[in-house]
């Protein structure tokens, strides 16, 4: 990724900012998320309460919104980078302009946190997971999605994701990819029983949208590519868990 010239080093936050047209165009590089957001809304129950909050820990642009229509949670969503919040907060986010691992919020004041593609970007992934789970109230709910720490992952998400369409170049840096074990041990540590599944893109809606991309046709409504669960954790798995009492 350059920046004026330069090239930023992988997983440089300022990739953000020149990448910040790319955000809410389906077919653009940040597709993925678009499919990932709704695959991990899909984990979201409508809220049990009036008020409740759902906390966006490195909303980006706020690609949950949609998906999240209709639920009965107020989204705030916390990221480090302005020009993405200022897309979020177009989508009826409310931003917090911070850091996931020092969350300007009260503890246990949210129903639902939601992780998404985010752990693989932070340096501290032990403190990020650790904020999430503060911020949860009791019987709250973690919903997250990230990279596993795997020779496999950084084949896939690195070597040849970055190669298409779907991953910009340099955005991961695959020594920050999590152990799945790892982070469900962390997890416990701090009263979250999550569980985890492999996730990956269906492979048919895949290959038509790659087919897609490449004759430059647009994606139709409904048609992006669904993320289904799959056998192994090895490159991109889900997790979702609830805060004991
Ligand atoms: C791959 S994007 C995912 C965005 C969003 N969750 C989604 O799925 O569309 C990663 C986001 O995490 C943000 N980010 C990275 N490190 C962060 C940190 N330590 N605290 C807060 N946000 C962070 C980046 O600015 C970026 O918006």
């Amino acid at each position: 990724m350059r920046d004026a010239g330069r090239v930023l080093p992988r997983n440089d936050p300022r990739q953000y900012d020149d990448l910040a047209d790319e955000w809410w165009r389906p077919d653009g590089v940040f597709a993925m998320l678009h499919w990932l957001a709704r695959a991990r809304a899909a984990l979201v129950p409508p809220a049990t309460r009036p008020g409740a909050l759902l906390v966006d820990l490195g909303c980006g642009a706020g690609l949950l919104a949609t998906h999240l229509a209709g639920k009965g949670y107020r989204h705030v969503g916390v990221d480090l980078t302005r020009s993405a919040l200022a897309q979020a907060a177009a989508h009826g986010v409310t931003a917090v302009n911070g850091d996931a691992t020092a969350v300007p919020l009260v503890d246990g004041c949210a129903d639902v946190v939601a992780a998404g593609e985010l752990l693989e970007h932070v340096p501290d992934w032990r403190a990020a997971v650790a904020e999430a789970c503060r911020l949860l109230r009791p019987g709250g709910l973690l919903v997250l999605d990230t990279l596993n720490d795997t020779a496999l992952a950084r084949l896939v998400a690195v070597r040849v994701a970055e190669r298409l369409p779907t991953v910009p170049r340099g955005i991961h840096d695959p020594r920050l990819f999590v152990d799945d074990r790892e982070l469900v041990a962390e997890c416990a540590r701090h009263g979250v029983d999550l569980r985890v599944r492999g996730v990956r893109p269906a492979v048919p809606g895949l290959l038509r949208w790659l087919f897609r991309q490449a004759t430059g046709a647009a994606t139709p409504a409904g048609q992006a590519p669904r993320i289904v669960p799959t056998g192994s954790r090895a490159v991109l798995y889900q997790g979702h868990g609830v805060r004991g009492g």
